[in-house]
């Protein structure tokens, strides 16, 4: 078993407090394990930008590739931090710079009561969307003319590379045939962006002809967002592009019981990866022990079997479906805990 080197960036808010719980189950876990964890904080947060001017270390990408296996992150985002410079350079300075193609979010319904959907049972909410994660509307390519005047043009550039589209679409059907699921839905816009979601229709029908025991499908964006609502039994893996993946795992999470329950890795497979909850920083909740810390305890799960620690993975797991089975909770999924007492019900089934 493979001794894991992980960096710890609790950043903003809730992140916080989440991730110390996380912390502590990754502890737990690791205590009984024949394999040895250790956990490296650093400070990159609102509060370390607002003291030094520094959000991501000059070094801070290399640092990070050469001594940690992968990353895992609580939030960032701050309200004294107007424009989120220190999220952008955090947070998509690992995307981009570390070149973390995939983002991986889990979709999985622990208990019917979570689901709004009426009638919706765990087996008819368990899916994965795979999200281009280096490019499309991100790149913050464009700019402003005649800035601050009536006459003011503003753009952003919908960036989409062969190599790009191409990766993580070929990603999403390796995962379909690794994991035996049997669909891949590809989700675009290609009747308006006929150019860049054109690029995704000829890429998905070359790359689907190489996986034809996976059946294969297209749906625009506008429609799967009807049908995760309508009918998320449909739906085994999905992928699409950068923008529309952020917004549909928004949705897919509401499925799960609300954002405090979903899990993310962002990776570059065989390289080091960065894992972090769904949800942001919260401000309004933050500080108050109120959090949902099940979001980033999934999500150390989710590295843990990414990094092949995948016993541990599975132990994490049904401690946290049984805690909700159980109601021992936070309130946003139907309890009456804290974030600590929360996490707590979780170790005490681990231990
Ligand atoms: P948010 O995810 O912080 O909150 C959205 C809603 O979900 C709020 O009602 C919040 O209270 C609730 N929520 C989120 N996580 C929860 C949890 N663990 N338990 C209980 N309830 C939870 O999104 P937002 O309000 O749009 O953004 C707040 C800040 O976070 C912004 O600065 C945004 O840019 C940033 N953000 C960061 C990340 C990230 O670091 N990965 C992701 C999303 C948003
Ligand atoms: C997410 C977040 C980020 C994104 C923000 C904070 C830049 O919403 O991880 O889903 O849009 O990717
Ligand atoms: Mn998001």
């Amino acid at each position: 078993m493979k001794d894991l080197r992980i960096a710890v960036v609790p950043g903003d808010g809730i992140g916080v407090e989440v991730i110390r719980e996380a912390c502590t189950v990754l502890e737990t876990v690791a205590a009984a394990s024949s394999g040895k964890l250790a956990l490296t904080p650093f400070d990159w947060s609102a509060d370390a930008y607002l003291k030094t001017g520094v959000s991501l270390p000059k070094d801070g990408l290399k640092m990070l590739a050469e001594n940690f296996d992968a990353v895992l992150l609580g939030a960032l985002g701050d309200p004294r931090v107007p424009d989120n410079r220190h999220a952008v350079d955090i947070l998509l300075g690992m995307r981009f710079g570390l070149d973390l193609y995939v983002n991986h979010r889990p979709v999985k319904l622990l208990d019917s009561r979570l689901c709004p959907l009426k009638g919706a049972e765990p087996k008819d909410v368990d899916f994965v969307v795979f999200r281009e994660n280096t490019e499309g509307l991100y790149v913050m390519m464009g700019g402003n003319f005649k800035k601050g005047t009536l006459d003011e043009v503003a753009t952003d550039i919908d960036l989409n590379t062969r190599k790009g589209v191409e990766r993580i679409i070929r990603h999403a059907f390796e995962f379909a045939r690794a994991s035996r699921r049997k669909k891949v839905v590809m989700s675009d816009k290609s009747n308006v962006l006929i150019h860049a979601h054109d690029l995704w229709q000829r890429v998905f029908k070359e790359v689907r002809t190489e996986f034809p025991e996976v059946a294969a499908s297209h749906m625009y964006v506008d429609n799967l967002s009807l049908q995760l609502m309508r009918d998320p039994k449909q739906f085994e893996v999905i992928v699409t592009s950068n923008m529309f993946g952020d917004i549909v795992t928004d949705i897919a999470a509401g499925l799960q019981g609300g954002l405090g329950m979903a899990a993310s890795g962002n990776i570059h497979p065989g390289k080091i990866s960065l894992f972090e909850p769904v949800h942001g920083s919260s401000p309004p909740i933050a500080g108050k022990n109120v959090a949902n810390p099940i979001g980033a305890i999934s999500t150390a799960a989710l590295m843990l079997d990414h990094l092949g620690w995948k016993e541990e993975a599975a132990r994490i797991d049904a401690a946290v479906a049984s805690t909700v089975r159980a109601f021992e909770t936070t309130v946003d999924v139907g309890g009456s805990l804290g974030t600590r007492e929360s996490a707590a019900a979780i170790v005490k089934r681990l231990g």
